[in-house]
């Protein structure tokens, strides 16, 4: 009886896993003109379209374990599969694999944070987004407006060409995929120059609570990592930075690659970060540009709004400012310079904490200052402290202040690429506090960074940030974790992504850089770069290569800095709402007292 039983109880089995269903969802890195199928136990089964770029279907059939993904070419039939091996797991169910792509998580590690937080940096439906995911972005667009704006990216010789164009959006990430339609545009001025550009995307509906995406192309840069680094040590420091993942770029036809898919400097973005709450008011956002002449170091020019029109206004309260009216929007760029020419003047001789004081009415300092230690510790060389460029100048209404809002970091971890603001040679490496003043004949003003540095207390307090910053965060050991997580998460992509470029067809002659794998990997620790790929951009140094001396000359320079005294009242400035991590911290004394106290009990 008993065996009966049992071997019907097989039976049963047998019929379960002959019967059984699998499913398999999978994203096509081709045009949409490829299809995708799956090839089992010697079967290609096509799958069908679920939502461009993503094929999903289940397959009844006898037990799969090894299975690869196979592009068809819907024209020839032609069958090209994938060079990995799978092997099925149930929790392929809820998950988008990509083609020729292992499905793994890594985990990126968090830097190290050596401050109290200032900032939010999120809310709770507008976190940051996931850094271990690699979202897969296509953009179905209008073609003729599309194809004519990436054929002419400038309108003239130095003027950019702000065309949106209407598209569609599908964004597959590995457990969801989006749909909406929006505006797609060219961003940038210097990136807009190679043959890889960059994007930003409006859409009407949100995606993971944003609207606004800008999708960086890392066209100059062999390791593709420099700017999320970068990114990540603002974000460590407490300088509130628009953050993000990676993303495979498909247009239309045309396949981009690889690019960063970063949260926008939006209203919203500041309501979230700066405020922690998306609803909050934001006050108005100045962007600083870097034109020449026009750059004045944040310098008082008179109360004319004219003489401010360099400054470009951005995202601002459009029921508090009259968007018609100069003398409104430009009302707090021309309080802020009178405010710091004032105090300049007034107390820039004062060494006492009076100084600061008075500066603290009006300017978010400590802020400001780790903007400036990070500026210096990864030589931004198209960045605020050095070139007055890509940085907004926000006006806190809430705080009744101002602070730097930092962007866009792709030259930064390199060298100096001969900008004879830096010292020649390797000299450059060795200064963490003048390093901007070697040769000042071309005309950037530095007045708002100089005077803040000339005063003693304020030079003293960078120093300590610097101190502090080098021996927890900006340090060989630290960054080249961080490195190694992230040439991880990306590097099945990156061949893939250089082949690209030659296979991009647009009318202009953009900037294109050949690089390989091997620079890839060469450029992440040292300088190497194979001399006989094709590039347009040098690099005097690679990423670990570079933390490593920067890392260590900052040290050096900071080396009689005792850090153990600086969890300061410094550190707390800015911060406005209840200090929840003195409460962790008191919870963590009682329970440690409480296992004291059960230890005590147990033994007696
Ligand atoms: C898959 O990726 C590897 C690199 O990771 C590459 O060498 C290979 O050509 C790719 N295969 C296909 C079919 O795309
Ligand atoms: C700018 O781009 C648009 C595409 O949206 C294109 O139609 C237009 O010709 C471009 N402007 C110039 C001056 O080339
Ligand atoms: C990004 O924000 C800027 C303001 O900083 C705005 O001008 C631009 O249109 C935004 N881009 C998108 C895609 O929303
Ligand atoms: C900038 O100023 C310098 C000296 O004041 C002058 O020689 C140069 O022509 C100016 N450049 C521009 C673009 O105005
Ligand atoms: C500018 O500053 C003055 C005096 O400090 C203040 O009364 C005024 O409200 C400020 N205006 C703005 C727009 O911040
Ligand atoms: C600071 O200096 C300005 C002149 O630049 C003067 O008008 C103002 O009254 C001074 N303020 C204080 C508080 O000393
Ligand atoms: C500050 O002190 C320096 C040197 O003593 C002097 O040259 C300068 O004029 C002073 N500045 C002001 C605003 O008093």
């Amino acid at each position: 009886m008993k065996e009966i039983y049992f071997s019907s109880v097989i039976t049963i089995l047998i019929a379960l896993c002959e019967a059984a269903q699998y499913t398999f969802n999978v994203v096509s890195i081709n045009k949409p003109f490829y299809s995708m199928g799956v090839k089992y136990n010697g079967i290609v089964t096509e799958l069908p379209l679920k939502l461009f770029p993503l094929y999903s279907g289940s397959i009844t059939a006898d037990n799969i374990n090894e299975y690869k993904y196979v592009l068809i070419d819907k024209s020839t039939g032609e069958k090209i599969e994938e060079t990995i091996t799978r092997v099925y797991k149930s929790e392929n169910k809820a998950i988008n694999e990509v083609y020729n792509r292992t499905t793994k998580e890594v985990k990126i590690p968090e830097l190290p944070e050596p401050f109290r937080e200032m900032f939010k940096m999120g809310t709770k439906n507008f976190k940051p987004f996931p850094n271990n995911d690699i979202y897969n972005v296509y953009a179905n667009c209008d073609p003729t407006s599309y194809d004519n704006l990436k054929a002419t990216p400038f309108v003239a010789q130095s003027e950019v060409n702000e065309s949106i164009v209407n598209c569609e959006f599908n964004i597959i990430t590995r457990k969801s995929a989006y749909q909406g339609k929006g505006t797609l545009h060219v961003i940038g001025f210097g990136s807009r120059k190679y043959k890889k550009l960059s994007w930003a995307i409006k859409l009407d509906e949100k995606f993971h609570g944003r609207k606004a995406i800008k999708l960086r192309a890392l066209a100059s840069d062999p390791t593709l990592i420099r700017e999320k680094v970068a990114t990540e040590l603002y974000n460590a420091v407490g300088v509130p930075v628009q953050e993000g993942t990676y993303a495979r770029l498909i247009i239309n036809n045309d396949i981009y690659g690889l690019y960063t898919f970063n949260d926008n400097l939006s209203s919203k973005w500041i309501a979230a970060y700066v405020h922690g709450n998306e609803k909050a008011n934001v006050g108005m956002t100045y962007k600083i540009y870097n034109s020449g002449n026009n750059s004045h170091g944040l310098k008082y020019l008179g109360d004319d709004p004219n003489s401010y029109t360099f400054y470009k206004i951005d995202e601002f309260d459009e029921t508090k400012y009259n968007s018609k009216d100069k003398n409104s929007l430009y009302s707090h760029i021309i309080n802020f310079t009178k405010l710091f020419n004032d105090w300049e003047v007034n107390y820039s001789n004062d060494t006492s904490e009076i100084a600061i004081k008075k500066l603290e009415e009006f300017l978010n300092l400590e802020s400001t200052l780790r903007l400036l230690v990070i500026d210096a510790l990864i030589v931004a060389l198209d960045n605020f402290w050095l070139t007055g460029a890509n940085a907004a100048l926000y006006f806190n209404p809430e705080k009744n202040n101002y602070q730097l809002l930092p962007y866009d970091f792709d030259l930064t971890l390199q060298g100096s690429r001969g900008v004879k603001r830096l010292a020649p040679n390797e000299e450059f490496i060795n200064d963490c506090e003048t390093w901007t003043n070697y040769d000042e004949s071309d005309n950037i003003d530095h007045f708002f960074t100089k005077s803040l540095l000339k005063h003693p207390l304020i030079k003293k307090r960078y120093e300590t940030i610097l101190a502090k910053t080098t021996r927890i965060t900006f340090n060989p050991d630290v960054i080249s974790q961080y490195v190694k997580a992230l040439a991880e998460l990306i590097k099945e992509d990156v061949q893939w992504n250089f082949d690209l470029i030659d296979h991009l067809s647009t009318s202009t002659e953009g900037k294109v850089n050949h690089f390989s794998y091997s620079d890839f990997e060469g450029n992440l620790y040292s300088t190497e770069i194979d001399t006989s790929d094709t590039i347009v951009d040098g690099y005097e140094y690679g990423v670990i290569d570079f933390v490593t001396k920067r890392s260590s000359a900052c040290a050096e320079f900071t080396k009689n800095i005792d850090v153990s005294k600086i969890e300061n009242e410094n550190d707390k400035k800015g911060f406005s709402d209840e200090d929840d991590s003195c409460k962790h911290s008191i919870s963590i004394k009682f329970s440690f007292v409480l296992f004291l106290f059960s230890i005590y009990i147990l033994y007696h």
